[in-house]
């Protein structure tokens, strides 16, 4: 996936990988991706982020030493220095390192961070609004509760780079780490505490959650007056179908999609279809309508695109097709 991403460079640097805030891939069940930013706000009960509004801040962090560092960051309206941990599209979640605790999780995708690296056609990036966007299906958020104020203590990586978060809650030192399972819309969540006399307990449990919202990153202005598949590739590119689909035959998160046209595709409930110009506009307009064997429900984010840009795709991924050798 990163070889065939990076011989795209010459050509379509800025939308190789838009998914992510620059040309890395998104993370996979074994090897997260971590990201820490300012982190979109999807509807949380604002009394879940009681400890941000009481002018209390969250500690700077510096991105080069990859670490926390002396000083604070102030309040502002998207949640900042949380830590954006990313599974491919099987997990991703948010865990905040205010109110120490996951605020929510969701699953497709990743974040969106278009404005910080620039647009093509408008050149640089923006200077306002350059909070990441959530792409894919929300399923968690985390509902008020009581407990003491936190302290964050800073969190370690396992070898292949899963985080464990420890703070201090109370006489409390907490640990948290969080894996994917199996099931759609869940994540499994194992806490380790500790008290001042030495008493530890340790739990694992399976947090089950319904689809909440769906979000599909920033909206792209690609001019496309007239649907052709130089614009579908463009399209392609711009809404970081490539994360996951390669065009070249090779393995990603999604199924690729080179020779797909024109064939019979297996569908995961054991019938199959004709892989078609309906078939493919029905996978990117409702991407759960039918789901493609081998890969799993909701993970392929939601899209809302023009009509234009759909007939675009859909030239484009024909021309993929094994008929045609292009
Ligand atoms: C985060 C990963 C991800 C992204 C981004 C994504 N997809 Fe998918 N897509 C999948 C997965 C996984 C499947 C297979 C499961 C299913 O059928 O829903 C799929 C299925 C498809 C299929 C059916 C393929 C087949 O072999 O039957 C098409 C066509 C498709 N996607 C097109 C697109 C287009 C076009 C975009 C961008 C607008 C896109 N996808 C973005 C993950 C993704």
């Amino acid at each position: 996936m990163r070889r065939f991403l990076f011989s795209l460079l010459g050509t379509t640097l800025v939308f190789a990988d838009p998914l992510t805030y620059d040309t890395n891939p998104l993370g996979t069940v074994d090897k997260p991706l971590i990201l820490r930013t300012y982190m979109p706000d999807p509807g949380l009960d604002p009394a879940v982020l009681a400890n941000h509004g009481k002018a209390s801040k969250s500690p700077k962090y510096n991105p080069s030493k990859g670490q926390d560092v002396s000083g604070e960051y102030g309040m502002i309206q998207v949640v900042p220095a949380a830590i954006g941990v990313n599974h491919g599209p099987a997990l991703s979640y948010i865990f905040d390192t205010t109110e120490c605790r996951i605020l929510y999780a969701w699953q497709g995708g990743f974040l969106d961070l278009f404005p910080h690296w620039g647009d093509e056609q408008k050149g640089g990036r923006r200077s306002f609004d350059y909070g990441a966007r959530l792409v894919g299906n929300l399923f968690y958020l985390a509902q008020p509760e009581s407990r003491p104020k936190p302290t964050f203590l800073g969190y370690k990586l396992s070898k292949n780079g899963t985080p464990t978060f420890r703070f201090k809650l109370g006489d409390q030192e907490v640990s948290q780490t969080v894996k994917p399972t199996n099931e759609e819309f869940s994540f499994e969540l194992t806490t380790v505490s500790r008290n001042s006399k030495e008493e530890s307990s340790f739990k694992t449990e399976i947090i089950r959650g319904k689809l909440l919202s769906k979000h599909q990153g920033f909206e792209r202005d690609l001019k496309i007056k007239t649907a052709s598949i130089d614009a579908g590739e463009k399209v392609f590119g711009a809404y970081g179908c490539i994360a996951c689909h390669s065009t070249d035959g090779s393995k990603g998160h999604g199924p690729s999609l080179k020779g797909l046209f024109g064939t019979q595709r297996p569908l995961i409930d054991g019938s199959d279809i004709l892989a078609d110009a309906t078939y493919i506009r029905e996978s990117i307009m409702s991407p759960n309508a039918k789901t493609a064997q081998g890969f799993p429900p909701n993970y392929m984010p939601p899209y809302d695109l023009k009509k234009e840009e759909v007939d675009s795709l859909v030239l484009y991924i024909e021309s993929l097709s094994s008929s045609n050798p292009e």
